[in-house]
């Protein structure tokens, strides 16, 4: 009791000015003594507030303004504070946030049309998140694989998953199951089971470990938490074609890479062989949560009500938020200046790589890019922030941007000037045996790919 009083006092005593620093105890702000001590440790948070943001900015407690290259990790696709966002989303708030799958209403259908429109699927089930819409394939896939005459309840003999090694799907059970780095998977073993993990771009172990008995298998188009590595068009058509032979599903994971990131709607769109299912979340609402499973006719004919449902996916306000993302996105172009920005940047970074000999490489596509370094890449994010500049690091050695589609030209400039002098500036940490055995075994697995 004492304890949820004292808690509630200290929020009540935040000063209205959501700029202003908060209450302070010597030199700590209460709200991140609050923190330390009530969430669960999860995350190693850098120790700032984050309030508020416009555009392609956002802004601290003590008002300082960062150029936001992390774009809530590929979630503020418009950036913050989008005005037709928001006038979405207050006058939807205004008559109704939630209202039960039990009935419709009147944003589900129109967005199911559009995102059947830019992906060339047929049906499309709502979420709340990527991991959620992950864990939804799975469930349709092992449906997808079961015989008639095998019985609900035994295992089928097609239940196998294959997903690629240095993957990330989520944080859920089934998530996890399919995400190969082990530090997110193995403290939670036994997890689901029946899956394996094949080598990165690797066809001939593609082909050994497809056979009859798998019933779908989960590509990130371009792995992102992995260090944006695309998937090569030998290794998608290969897959497109073995799941095809052995009646299994081909489910692209478009969750981080997908929804205009790459310049097309898709990420999978270079390639002409089409997927069964694609996954689809961050970026879809606009920063509400909300994920979808898009899929063929042929999987959604063997779905029937009551096998699968959620409280909140696909609720009015989150549906209505995000087909408006989808108008702004075509009303403004954004492909094109995505395609356009890109380019710039790629130019950009590729001139930095020729100055910095510690850039080993710089990958990716559209707005969606990584910076890989011989060496650790946490200095790097720290000086950034200090100079008002988020990015962020991913595999120990590979800076991840991720920066609005709206980004303009001159916010390209500014980030290339921002990171150069990073680059020039930030010491360069010694590895420790871990992160080097990480980047190690990441290199190798990918080189093995190229
Ligand atoms: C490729 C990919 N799949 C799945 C997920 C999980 O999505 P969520 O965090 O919304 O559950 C992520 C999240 O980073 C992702 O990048």
């Amino acid at each position: 009791m004492m304890k949820t009083s004292s808690k509630t006092k200290s929020v009540l005593q935040l000063p209205r000015n959501r700029e202003s620093a908060g209450t302070r105890v010597g030199k700590q702000d209460t709200r991140l003594l609050d923190a330390e001590q009530f969430l669960l440790p999860t995350y190693k948070r850098q120790p700032v507030i984050m309030t508020h943001g416009r555009g392609a900015h956002v802004f601290d407690s003590a008002g300082k303004k960062y150029l936001d290259f992390l774009g809530g990790i590929a979630v503020n696709a418009l950036g913050h504070a989008h005005p037709r966002i928001v006038k979405v989303i207050r006058r939807e708030a205004a008559r109704a946030i939630h209202l039960s799958n039990l009935f419709h209403n009147a944003y589900q259908g129109p967005l199911a049309r559009k995102l059947a429109g830019w992906s060339g699927m047929d049906r499309v089930f709502f979420s709340n998140s990527g991991t959620e819409a992950i864990d939804g394939a799975m469930k349709l896939a092992r449906l997808f694989g079961r015989k008639p005459e095998e019985a609900p309840g035994t295992a089928a003999e097609k239940h196998r998953f294959l997903a690629l090694e240095n993957s990330f799907h989520g944080r859920t059970f089934g998530a996890i199951s399919l995400t190969a780095t082990e530090k997110y998977r193995l403290p939670f073993s036994p997890v689901v089971p029946g899956a394996e993990f094949v080598r990165f771009n690797d066809v001939a172990d593609l082909e050994a470990k497809f056979d009859d008995t798998v019933c779908g298998i989960f590509v990130e188009t371009i792995q992102g938490e992995g260090g944006i590595y695309p998937v090569s068009e030998v290794f998608w058509n290969r897959a497109r074609a073995l799941a095809t032979q052995h009646g299994a599903l081909l489910i692209a994971d478009e969750i981080q890479c997908g929804l205009g990131r790459t310049a097309r709607y898709f990420a999978y769109q270079k390639f002409s062989a089409r997927p069964d299912i694609v996954l689809i979340a961050k970026p879809l609402a606009a920063g509400l949560p909300l994920g979808a499973i898009l899929a063929t006719e042929e999987i959604a004919s063997r779905v029937s009500p009551g096998m699968h449902g959620t409280t909140f996916g696909g609720g009015p306000l989150a549906c209505a938020a995000a087909l408006e993302f989808l108008k702004i996105v075509e009303d403004e172009k954004l492909l094109e200046n995505i395609r356009a920005r890109g380019a710039e940047l790629r130019e950009g970074l590729a001139k930095l790589a020729a100055r910095f000999d510690f850039i080993r490489e710089v990958r990716g596509e559209g707005l969606m890019l990584g910076v890989e370094l011989s060496v650790e890449g946490g200095p790097f994010v720290s000086e950034a922030m200090r100079r008002g500049l988020l990015i962020n690091c991913t595999h120990d050695f590979t800076l991840r941007l991720l920066p609005p589609f709206i980004i303009t030209r001159a916010q390209v400039w500014e980030f290339l000037r921002l990171f150069e002098l990073v680059l020039a500036t930030t010491p360069r940490q010694v590895s420790t045996p871990d992160t080097v055995k990480s980047a190690e075994s990441n290199r190798v697995a990918h080189a093995t790919a190229r």
